[in-house]
């Protein structure tokens, strides 16, 4: 399941099965909102397939698919989910509760670092965007 995963390439398949009973997978339905703007959240999520897209007052900030992630903001920082996710295909997901997330990066925090990089390259294109 993890296989393709980026994020876990470097480990051995023993520590990626190990690393994978940690979480849960779980289906979404097409329109099913996995993450709400303003609720509380401790749930990480990596999507194993399908496509969701990030929205913020309407305004559509990101489309996301395989092997990429979300719900990470609310579980790093323990605030409000920053916008909604919503699934615009069939959409399953590897979902991780934050004292997971935390304990995983530390007993692998190469994992840190390709993450840290796909946040810069959200942060670039949100600066790239127009304001709204
Ligand atoms: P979180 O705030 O926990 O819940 C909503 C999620 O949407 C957020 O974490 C990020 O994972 C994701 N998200 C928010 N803003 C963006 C953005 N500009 N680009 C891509 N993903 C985003």
């Amino acid at each position: 399941m993890m296989a393709d995963v980026p994020y876990f390439e470097g480990l051995s398949e023993k520590t990626r099965k190990a690393i994978a009973d940690e979480g849960k997978v779980i289906s979404y339905d097409v329109g099913k909102m996995i993450v709400g703007e303003g609720g509380a959240g401790v749930g990480f999520y990596l999507i194993l397939d399908g496509k969701v897209e990030v929205r913020k007052g309407g305004r559509k900030l990101a489309t996301l698919g395989k092997g990429q992630f979300f719900g990470e903001m609310s579980v790093i920082d323990g605030q409000p989910r920053s916008a909604d996710v919503v699934a615009v295909s069939p959409t399953r997901c590897w979902v991780l509760v934050s004292w997971s997330f935390a304990g995983l990066l530390k007993s692998h925090p190469d994992m840190a670092l390709p993450m840290l990089k796909e946040l810069v390259k959200r942060l670039r294109a949100a600066q790239s965007s127009p304001a709204s």
